[in-house]
């Protein structure tokens, strides 16, 4: 063990620490905290207010509760949705292992919705169908009303409590301690009491979610700042697949929160000023069911051609209206509730105004199966950085690649925070000791808040965080929308990067050190802007459509030039691209190789 002598940072010692409190930290802080191992969960927030407390409308599995199913047919939409840029053997892994885990949550005292069997409810959701595609509409959504993510979250929460987890609540994560070994622990900043801490811990697990206040209007909460990819890149490593983020065609017009596309599986649909059920034109058989990519571009071209709603005609209207306030009351509550809260809608009785919305990270911290966190060594494009695990909405096991099914993402933190749990038990059993630090490993931290302590005394005429942020997430709202082009896309590029000076001169205005909200604005914001220039730099390089990432000047998918993941550094301060091959073979079965995408 090391014990700094520095006077002002506090030690801690775990055996592991896992940052970010959402569904995949507690997860699989519950597989190790059960083991016996001391765990410690760093988190910036009340971990029951960890983003996956939003998640609407439920977890996959194939239980087929409602109808006939199968592990194999969810597998094959999920490559399909994926745009064949998933990575086949995670997928196989998570959808094979979906049935027991969502059972096992059950058991765990998860409130799910149930059948009138009492089997667990099960919604249809875009994207799922049955016997790969030529079996109709599958119902593999397993839902707890339309607060499934809520439902997860307190589970996990108190299941942790009860295995003796420790939680450092409101501890802002501000550097891994990293060197030629790999990762020994976590630098970071009391929030309530403006202190330092030093989490020294044989592993180091990312859990923080994903990226969403890169945009402007997003369903992501204010705290979806990517601080686990910033870490990960601050330390010389790659993100990988940032130009694919899901535009989820519900959010509510102008505002952003999310209506879930369980009401889409509950029969409501999508209509234009026309009063036209568009879907029936862009996806004659799956309809308003077909995958979110879809879906959001399909409400882009009817805006663009003049068939949007409202009095700047740029919205679609989601009817709901005709299921009845019975069934809405009974199985969609919340969407009810944010319907009349931030649209002033009745959806019993009125449609609602909705935009595709920044939703989803698909991107992230690369990972193996394993979810290991690896790094291009050479040829070695899967090489692991020891000590340093990813799970979550910030990871990038590869499971959505460029288009991630509604419904797959409750499913990818459960499944992947367990298989960390075990992975980093093996690891464990490999690490007997904390091994010595680097006297001045606290340093990069201190300087990246004091720094903004500093600010405070420069002179007013220095742009303000929220000015620079604003800025950012225009730029990234108008340069990296559903549809992208060059020209668009490569002005966003030069955009960002002129920022990166702006916010290295920005100034904040609060000098306190208890409880300074700006500060961490401040840090979060130097977040976004590592993810920001990599998701524009990484969208301008590709030049094809696929998934998330669609082009009006290449309209296609190039599968034999860019069916390859990207991987992005900033290496001295500018951005590097890099790729590496999709994983096409899975575990068991034949690979599905890439077909045309109808719906
Ligand atoms: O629409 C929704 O309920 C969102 C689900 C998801 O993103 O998985």
């Amino acid at each position: 063990m090391t014990y700094l002598s520095t006077d002002n940072v506090e030690n801690h010692f775990h055996d592991v620490v896992i940052i970010g409190s959402g569904g995949a930290g507690m997860r699989c802080a519950l597989d190790l905290a059960d083991a016996g191992h001391r765990v410690a969960v760093v988190t910036k927030v009340l971990p029951t207010r960890s983003h996956t407390v939003a998640a609407q409308g439920g977890i996959n599995a194939s239980l087929g509760n409602v109808e006939s199913d199968h592990w194999h047919w969810h597998m094959y939409d999920t490559v399909k949705g994926s745009d064949y840029l998933g990575d086949q053997d995670a997928i196989e892994y998570m959808c094979r292992a979906a049935p027991r885990i969502v059972r096992e949550l059950e058991h765990q005292g998860v409130a799910f919705s149930r059948l009138d069997d009492g089997t667990i409810y099960q919604r249809a959701f875009g994207g799922q169908s049955r016997k790969f595609g030529d079996g109709g509409q599958a119902s593999r959504t397993c839902a707890a009303a339309d607060r499934t993510g809520h439902a997860i979250l307190h589970t996990l929460y108190q299941q942790n409590l009860r295995a003796g987890t420790h939680f450092y609540q409101e501890f802002f994560a501000l550097d891994l301690i990293t060197d030629d070994d790999g990762c020994h622990g976590v630098m970071a900043w009391d929030i309530a009491h403006g202190t330092y801490h030093l989490f020294q811990a044989k592993a180091v697990i990312l859990a923080t979610g994903g990226a969403g206040r890169v945009f402007k209007t997003t369903t992501n909460a204010h705290i979806c700042t990517g601080d686990g990819g910033a870490l990960a890149l601050a330390a010389g490593l790659p993100m990988e697949d940032m130009e694919f983020f899901q535009f989820h065609p519900t959010g509510i017009a102008d505002v952003g929160p999310l209506i879930t596309e369980g009401v889409r599986g509950e029969g409501g649909y999508l209509l234009n000023s026309e009063g036209e059920r568009f879907m029936e034109r862009y996806a004659p058989k799956d309809k308003d069911l077909a995958c979110r990519d879809v879906v959001s571009r399909a409400i882009a071209i009817e805006v663009r051609e003049g068939r949007g709603c409202g009095p700047n005609k740029d919205y679609a209207l989601l009817k709901v209206d005709h299921l009845g306030a019975d069934l809405i009351m009974k199985r969609l509550p919340n969407i009810h509730e944010l319907a009349l809260r931030f649209a002033g809608v009745d959806c019993t009785k009125e449609p609602i105004p909705v935009q595709p919305t920044m939703h989803y990270t698909m991107g992230g911290i690369p990972t193996n199966r394993d979810t290991e966190v690896v790094y291009s060594d050479g040829e070695n494009k899967e090489a692991v950085f020891s000590g340093l695990f990813a799970i979550g909405e910030g990871a990038c096991v590869s499971v959505h690649g460029a288009n991630r099914l509604g419904g797959n993402s409750l499913l990818e933190i459960v499944v992947f925070g367990h298989a960390c749990g075990v992975r980093v038990q093996e690891f464990l059993g490999k690490q007997r000791y904390h091994p010595p630090l680097d006297p001045d490993c606290w340093k990069v931290a201190v300087d990246r808040v004091e720094r903004w302590f500093e600010s405070t005394k420069a002179d007013q005429g220095k742009p303000k965080v929220a000015h620079v942020r604003d800025r950012m997430q225009t730029i990234m709202q108008d340069c990296f929308s559903v549809y992208r082009t060059d020209t668009v896309m490569a002005e966003g590029v030069q955009a960002i990067e002129a920022l990166v000076d702006d916010l290295g001169n920005a100034r904040m205005d609060d000098a306190c050190r208890i409880f300074n909200t700006d500060l961490i604005e401040a840090l979060e914001l130097e977040n976004l802007m590592a993810l920001a220039r990599i998701t524009a730099a990484g969208a301008h390089a590709r030049t094809e459509s696929r998934g998330a990432h669609a082009r009006d000047d290449y309209p296609d998918r190039d599968d034999e030039h860019w069916q390859k993941h990207t991987l992005a550094l900033i290496n001295k301060g500018k951005v590097e691209l890099d790729y590496k091959p999709v994983r096409t073979k899975p575990m068991t079965v034949d690979s599905f190789p890439p077909k045309k995408r109808v719906y």
